[in-house]
C-alpha cells in the first residue's frame, strides 16, 4: 500500500475512474485518497458512500496530500490555481490532467517552483484500459515519477513522453478511442446491411478487433505483415482492402490524427492566452 496522501481536486468523470482504479488495484488506501470539487455536494458524498473516500474542501485537501491531482476542465484550472497556491508547499507533486494546459503556465500561475507532471489518459480510463502519457516537469523528481506511473497504472498502461509530443498524444490517444468507435460502427453496420442481426454482428466485431489487437499484441508482428497473412491472391480480403484502398482509408485516419493534433494546438493557444 501506497502511504502516500492523494488528493484530487475535480470530482469529474476522470476523477472517478482514477479512484476506481486506484482503489481496485489496492495499491492506494480509500482513506488516502482525499476529492474536492467546485460546488456540487451531492456528487463528492456519491463519491465518498461509495469508494469511501475523503471528500473535503479544496484547503483541507491541498494540506493535507502529498500528491494533488488537478482533474477540472481546462477552462477552470487557473482559478483553482489562484485558489489554492497559498496553501501548496514545495514538495508536494501536483499532476494536471488538463488537456492542453502546459507545465510553464501552471508554474506561472501558481508563483511557485512546483514539482509538475502532465498526464494524458483517456477516457478507457474507467474500464481500466487507459493508454495514459506522462511527461516530466522539470523540478519532479525520479520518485515523483514513479508514484504518477503508479497512479496512472491502475486505470490501464502508462508510457513517458517529452511534455512537446502531448498535443500528437492528444490528438492519436486522447481522441483515438472515437476514431476506433467510428470503425467498429461501420463494421457492425456493414455486417448488418448484409443480413446479419445488430447483436450477431455487434459480436463478431468486438471479437474481431479483440482478436487482432491481441495478434499483435503476441507476435509483436506488423499490421501490414498480420494482414498479409490473411491475403490469398484474388481473395476475399483482397478485394475487401482494395476498396479501403481506393477511399483512402489510411489518409484519412492519418489525416484525422493530424486534424485533432492541430486542434490540440490551437486549444493550448486559446486556454493560455
Ligand atoms: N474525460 C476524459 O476522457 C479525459 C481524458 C483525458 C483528459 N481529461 C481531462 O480531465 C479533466 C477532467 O475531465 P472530466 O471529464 O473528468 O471533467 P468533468 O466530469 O466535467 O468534471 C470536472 C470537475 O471539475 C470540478 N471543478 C470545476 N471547477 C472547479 C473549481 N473551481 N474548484 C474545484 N473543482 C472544480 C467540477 O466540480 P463541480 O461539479 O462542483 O462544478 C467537476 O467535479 C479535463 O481537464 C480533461 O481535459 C479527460
Amino acid at each position: 500500500m501506497e502511504k502516500q496522501r492523494i488528493g484530487i481536486i475535480g470530482a469529474g468523470n476522470m476523477a472517478e475512474a482514477l479512484i476506481h482504479g486506484m482503489i481496485t488495484s489496492m495499491r492506494f488506501s480509500s482513506q488516502r485518497i482525499l476529492v474536492s470539487n467546485r460546488s456540487n455536494r451531492q456528487r463528492l458524498e456519491h463519491l465518498a458512500e461509495k469508494y469511501k473516500v475523503v471528500g473535503t474542501s479544496k484547503k483541507d485537501l491541498v494540506e493535507q496530500s502529498d500528491v494533488i491531482v488537478l482533474a477540472m476542465k481546462p477552462q477552470d484550472l487557473f482559478s483553482v490555481i489562484e485558489e489554492i497556491k497559498e496553501w501548496m508547499r514545495p514538495e508536494q507533486l501536483c499532476i494536471s490532467i488538463a488537456a492542453g494546459v502546459d507545465m510553464a503556465s501552471i508554474q506561472r500561475a501558481s508563483g511557485l517552483e512546483l514539482s509538475i507532471v502532465r498526464a494524458m489518459p483517456n477516457t478507457s480510463a474507467k474500464v481500466l484500459c487507459s493508454a495514459t502519457a506522462i511527461a516530466k516537469g522539470e523540478n519532479a523528481t525520479e520518485e515523483q515519477m514513479e508514484l504518477a506511473r503508479k497512479i496512472f497504472s491502475c486505470v490501464g498502461t502508462v508510457r513517458e513522453v517529452e511534455e512537446e509530443q502531448m498535443d500528437v498524444v492528444t490528438g492519436l490517444s486522447g481522441s483515438g478511442p472515437a476514431y476506433v468507435y467510428s470503425f467498429l460502427e461501420a463494421m457492425i453496420d456493414g455486417g448488418h446491411r448484409l443480413g446479419l442481426s445488430q447483436k450477431e454482428s455487434t459480436e463478431l466485431v468486438l471479437q474481431t478487433l479483440r482478436g487482432a489487437v491481441e495478434m499483435m499484441t503476441a507476435t509483436g508482428m506488423k499490421p501490414a505483415e498480420l494482414s498479409q497473412q490473411i491475403c490469398s491472391p484474388n481473395g476475399t480480403t483482397v478485394a475487401g482492402l482494395a476498396v479501403l484502398r481506393q477511399n483512402h482509408f489510411k489518409e484519412s485516419v492519418m489525416e484525422a490524427i493530424k486534424a485533432a493534433t492541430l486542434r490540440s494546438k490551437e486549444l493550448r493557444k486559446s486556454v493560455q492566452s
